[in-house]
Formats: C-alpha cells, structure tokens, sequence
C-alpha cells in the first residue's frame, strides 16, 4: 500500500467476516469441532476496519483473549455464531449489505443427525458409531446469490503432498465454490491454526496466483486486503 498503516483506504466499506470454528452438538456436553482458532479472521476484521471498514465479525467459538481487540474496535460489531447453521444464518444477514463477504472460518462440513436431549452415557448403550449429516456450503451458497459488484473470498486449509498437489486443490476448490477468492494455506498437526505466524497464497480468476503473503497473522491480512481492494469494482 502506497500509504502508511493510518490511511483510510476502506473508508465506508461494509464487510461481512465469519472467523472461528462451528461447534456441532451430540448431546448437552459434547460437540464435533475442529482446532481453528479464529486469529486469521480477527486479523482480517482488525485489518479492515483500521483501514475505515465498517465490519461485522461472526465470530464462532473464539476464545476472548483473541476477540478482546475487536471487541473495543468502534467499527466492528461482533455477532455470535455457535453451530454451522447460526453461522450461516448471521451470515446471510450481514451479507445483505456488505460489498465483501470473506469467509475465514472453518465451518464444520458435517453434524450429527441428532442431538440427543440429555448426555449420552454407557448406562443407556454403547455408543459404536455417529450419523451425521452434510452441512450446507455457506460460502458456495453467498457466492451464487451475490450481488452484482459484491465480492466473495473464500479461505482453505490443505494438508498437500506438495506445492504442485496445493495449488490444483485450490484451484479446483475456487471452482467449484464459484467464489472471486480463494485463500490458501498448508496447514499440518504442529501448524497452521493455533501458530500466529502464517504463509497464504491468493488465488483469482481463471486459478491466477494473485499474490503470497507471510508473516503476522496481522501481516497476512493488511496483504489480503490489498487484493480485495484491488478486485473492487
Ligand atoms: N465453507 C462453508 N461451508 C461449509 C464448508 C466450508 O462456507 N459447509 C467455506 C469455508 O468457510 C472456507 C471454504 O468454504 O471459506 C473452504 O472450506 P473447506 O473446508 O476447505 O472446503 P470444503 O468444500 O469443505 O472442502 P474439504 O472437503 O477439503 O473440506
Ligand atoms: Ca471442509
């Protein structure tokens, strides 16, 4: 950016940012859930609304500590999403009004089939295995209903054999999600989501590798909207 960190280049931007993880119940006590942290699209949320965006942050099950800085920020309002579902009902909300829909959470791709009213314990049965059920594709579905302008950026986290395997999995992902965006990162058991440190690649229209960026989860971000900003209308 041609300015320095204080320069309003969002100004007046409305964004919609989902960050976090779903959490999806079994009983009262139990849920499937995944290790995403949240900080990435906090980061983003900071990012955006230092640079004069207006955003709303669903925030899925993310621990205070990494929402406290968003909490305070005037230009961010924070809508709680706990379950695959919530979250996509605030963020079909939010995405009525915003020019961008970045999807940063991990949301759970599937649910039990049903959730038992109280604890599952050994007393009422062995428990030998779970239904479950697909989740709807929050993004897929924001991306086929956009409005003209609106743009849509979508977030992946592979585990690839190589860099070649990385990019296919990406470009084949921004397909078939039908999203301008497509952020991707590798990710392992010892990194990706609780490390503050990221590496991330950009990926744009006809699978064009936009830009890569590393560093700061903050970093990452200020990068991230570079490109958004870029592809504005
Ligand atoms: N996503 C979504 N709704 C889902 C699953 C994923 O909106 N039910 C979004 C994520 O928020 C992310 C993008 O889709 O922005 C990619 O998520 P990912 O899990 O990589 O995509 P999947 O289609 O679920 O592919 P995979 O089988 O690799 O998990
Ligand atoms: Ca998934």
């Amino acid at each position: 950016r041609g300015g320095g960190a204080d320069d309003l280049d969002l100004d007046g931007l409305q964004v919609a940012i989902s960050a976090g993880g779903t959490r999806e119940p079994l009983d009262p006590v139990r849920f499937l859930g995944n290790r995403s942290s949240g900080r990435q699209g906090v980061a983003l949320a900071l990012a955006a609304a230092d640079r004069g965006a207006q955003v709303v942050l669903v925030a899925a099950n993310i621990d205070d500590g990494v929402l406290a800085e968003a909490v305070q920020h005037p230009l961010i309002r924070i809508e709680h999403a706990g379950t695959a579902a919530e979250l996509g009902e605030a963020m079909r909300g939010a995405a009525e009004d915003a020019a961008v829909i970045v999807m940063a959470a991990a949301v759970a791709d599937y649910r039990p089939a049903e959730v038992a009213e109280g604890k599952l314990t050994k007393e009422s049965g062995v428990l030998e295995s779970i239904d479950l059920v697909q989740n709807e594709d929050i993004v897929a579905a924001l991306a086929a209903r956009r409005h003209p302008g609106q743009v849509v950026v979508a977030f992946a986290a592979e585990t690839p054999q190589d860099a070649d395997e990385l990019l296919a999995r990406a470009r084949r992902k921004r397909e078939r999600k039908g999203v301008d965006l497509l952020v991707v990162n590798e990710v392992g058991w010892d990194r990706g989501f609780e490390a503050a440190e990221n590496t991330v690649q950009i990926i744009g229209d006809g699978g064009a590798v936009l830009a890569k960026a590393s560093g700061s989860k903050r970093a990452v971000a200020d990068d991230i909207w570079d490109v958004i900003a870029a592809n504005l209308g």
